[in-house]
């Protein structure tokens, strides 16, 4: 019967493409899965589950081969929507949260009772903190006491080793209204490269030979408060995944022969800096696992900044366009709205992350605070 239907169509239709949820190795029939689960596409969707391990990777299962021992039955609207891996991590005492999960990643965390008023300052932030190691980034929505600077900086010091830089402790992230070349892009309304942050934070260290060198240090989280909303439609923050960049890797490339590649970055302006040999993988200083350090190439045109200049030092130059496409690519990062009064949490490790342009001399203002 489908084989007649499959025949029918293929004549009724000869020129089209037909696309299918099932895996198929015919060169006529396009196979696209429904959901973004790892592996092949095996189960078709209404005859299974969605399983969501904590990082939010999917799978899907009979309901019945679902262990009850590991495994949560999550609702959501009242209905029963997916089977969620048991933690610890999901467990904070004395709140009714929702903890919905992103796309591609990261969890929104807001009280499930949205007259709740549940303070920050009672937040678990080792649990927020881990929790952005898993799956970041890792959002608050609907606490309290957010935006006062004396809480938001308090959590920071529960959720680990506060790290000050020039600005000191707090960065207020908000068009600064400088036009120069040698203003910094951060605290301007510019589309900004991906980038992770601290590349160019040096700190003194004595290598094996007693020479006193200077290394980059980034920080390991970054943490923020929206204390004003971004203007619709623009001013996003995009986090792109580490996990999800090496899911999506396209073929021929392989985990390994990127983890062997290093680059070359020459930056102009407010981050003048010339820097060699810089690993495109690190691994997770946690876990282990493969994480992507990147500066995105940002020519002159894009700019009225720094501008800067990037090199693959021992493989083909290709990798720069691979790597640029796949950070943007939707199933890798995330295209975050702030809400005025979120709380972000993100793995500077395990992500990368860059802002969209906003509309100049809007309030749009951020505090951010770097933590290890
Ligand atoms: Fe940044």
């Amino acid at each position: 019967m489908t084989k007649a239907f499959a025949t029918a169509i293929a004549k009724k239709f000869p020129n089209s493409v037909r696309l299918s949820i099932h895996p198929s190795a015919e060169t006529t029939k396009l196979s696209i899965s429904l959901t973004p689960q790892v592996g092949a596409c095996t189960m078709t969707p209404w005859h299974s589950s969605l399983v969501r391990s904590v990082d939010g990777s999917i799978q899907m299962s009979h309901a019945l081969r679902v262990p009850a021992l590991t495994h949560e039955l999550i609702y959501e609207d009242g209905r029963p929507s997916y089977f969620r891996e048991k933690s610890e991590l999901f467990n904070w005492p004395g709140m009714d949260l929702e903890f919905k999960y992103m796309y591609p990643c990261g969890i929104l965390i807001i009280p499930r009772d949205r007259n709740s008023r549940y303070s920050l300052h009672n937040v678990h932030m080792q649990k927020v903190r881990k929790l952005a190691e898993i799956c970041s980034p890792i959002v608050l929505r609907g606490f309290t006491d957010t935006t006062d600077r004396r809480t938001f900086i308090a959590k920071a010091h529960d959720a680990g080793e506060v790290l000050p830089w020039t600005f000191g402790v707090l960065q207020e992230v908000k068009d600064a209204g400088r036009k120069d070349r040698m203003a910094n892009n951060v605290v301007s309304s510019e589309a900004m490269p991906m980038h992770y942050d601290g590349m160019f934070k040096f700190v003194k260290k004595v290598d094996e030979n007693g020479n006193e060198t200077s290394v980059s240090a980034p920080p390991r989280f970054q943490y923020f408060t929206a204390k004003t909303p971004s203007p619709t439609g623009s001013g996003y923050t995009l986090f792109a995944s580490s996990r999800l960049f090496f899911q999506y890797l396209p073929k021929p490339y392989t985990v390994e022969e990127i983890s062997k590649v290093t680059w070359d970055c020459k930056n102009s302006g407010f981050w003048d800096n010339h820097m060699t040999n810089l690993p495109l993988v690190v691994p997770h200083p946690s876990n282990g696992m493969p994480c992507v350090r990147w500066h995105e190439p940002w020519p002159v045109w894009k700019t009225k900044f720094a501008h800067c200049i990037i090199s693959i030092e021992n493989a083909s130059q290709d990798i720069i366009p691979l790597v640029d496409s796949l950070l943007y690519d939707r199933r890798v990062c995330l295209y975050f709205t702030w809400e005025k009064g979120d709380i972000l949490v993100n793995d500077n490790f395990a992500m990368l992350h860059t802002r969209t342009a906003f509309e100049g001399e809007s309030d749009r203002e951020l505090w951010r605070i770097h933590f290890d």
